[in-house]
């Protein structure tokens, strides 16, 4: 079967190339690929900048933001042929770490877990992968091929499961305004649950045209271009910081409201450094009672609230989510970013 692979540490490795079919001990469900799309991590990994092999190889099947159509899966596993479900990334640490153990693999603490597509198992990016019924998800055949967007979508509903656990330390905590950060699909997708909440909606990036600030529009939340510092008074409480730009980063902790909370989900590429004034930044955090936080990744739990948060939401919406559908032979064209790109897929169905 064909897939996309990459040597890990090894810029521009990738490539389509002829696999062996997936093996039985991969998961008692077969699922033929129907999209996978492709973010920021992956571009990373192709450039050599991120990602590790299987133990004793050298190269990985790319892709970790999966849909496919199940083909074979045994009775009693919860699946059926023709079910339409979307691989979990992380698989919990062997030892394993108290939070593995109890199903939160995606608050690992000894490191030692690993990820399909990014960390030492292969991932989606081929035309057949298999998983274990436990890390497969169902998604709603209304959904189809949008399903795709199940995976970003976990990671931000992590992101808001833990902004509200940490909202909920005071009783009378009563967020309404939300500012989210970059306008890509992490931020909309940040922005429609949002949205969903009833929230006052606030998306910032730099982009003047093109579809994302209508996408924002739509959504009935109101989109600013330019410095945050412009946005005077907005004083927003709960950040969804999603560019991982370190200026846009400290101009975001500065302008939460009393009691904010910022929850940073973007990862920086850790090539930038600036000055921060840190006496003003902690007289503000300590008087105001703020909170800075990191999310990464997203448990069980997560995926089926995203799951939740994709079936209430306008499906011609999440469908201006992707600008670009790519076959799988042209997935160079796929990870070469345009302005206009939200979210680009590979489709095996093309
Ligand atoms: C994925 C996460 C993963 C993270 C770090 C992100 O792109 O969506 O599932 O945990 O990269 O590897």
């Amino acid at each position: 079967m064909r897939a996309l692979t990459v040597e890990p540490g090894r810029a521009n490795s990738a490539r389509v190339e002829d696999v062996p079919e997936p093996r039985r001990e991969d998961g008692a469900v077969l699922v033929r690929t129907l999209s996978v799309g492709i973010c920021g991590t992956d571009a990373d990994i192709v450039a050599g900048e991120y990602g590790w092999a299987p133990p004793d190889r050298r190269r990985l099947i790319l892709g970790h933001e999966s849909i496919g159509q199940v083909e074979e899966a045994p009775a009693g596993s919860g699946f059926v042929a023709g079910d339409l479900v979307v691989g979990i990334v992380r698989r919990p640490d062997p030892v394993p770490c108290r939070y593995c153990g109890a199903g939160e693999w995606d608050m690992c603490s000894n490191g030692g877990y690993t990820e399909r597509g990014i960390k030492q198992l292969d991932g989606y990016c081929s035309e057949y992968f298999r998983i274990e019924p436990e890390f497969a998800v169902r998604v709603d055949p209304a959904l189809g091929h949008l399903g795709v967007l199940l995976e970003p979508a976990s990671v931000l509903a992590k992101a808001w499961d833990h902004a509200e656990r940490i909202g909920s330390r005071s009783s009378a905590w009563k967020p309404c305004t939300l500012l989210v950060t970059g306008a890509g699909p992490v931020g909309l997708l940040a922005a429609l649950i949002g949205a969903q909440r009833g929230l006052d909606v606030h998306v910032f990036d730099r982009v003047i045209d093109g579809p994302k600030p209508r996408l924002v529009r739509d959504l009935g939340a109101t989109y600013h271009a330019g410095e945050l510092s412009d946005a005077d008074g907005l004083a927003p409480d709960i950040v969804m910081e999603c560019t991982g730009a370190a200026p846009v980063i400290v101009d975001a902790i500065s302008w939460t409201a009393p009691s904010g909370i910022t929850c940073l989900a973007g990862i920086s590429s850790g090539q930038h450094r600036i000055g921060v004034d840190i006496d003003s930044l902690n007289r503000t955090m300590v008087l105001e009672n703020d909170v800075v936080f990191g999310s990464v990744n997203a448990n069980r739990s997560h995926y089926e609230s995203a799951a939740s948060i994709l079936a209430r939401a306008d499906h011609e919406w999440l469908s201006r989510l992707i600008s670009r559908r790519v076959a799988l032979t042209q997935w160079e064209d796929a990870l070469d970013r345009r302005p206009d790109d939200v979210k680009v897929v590979l489709d095996f169905t093309l």
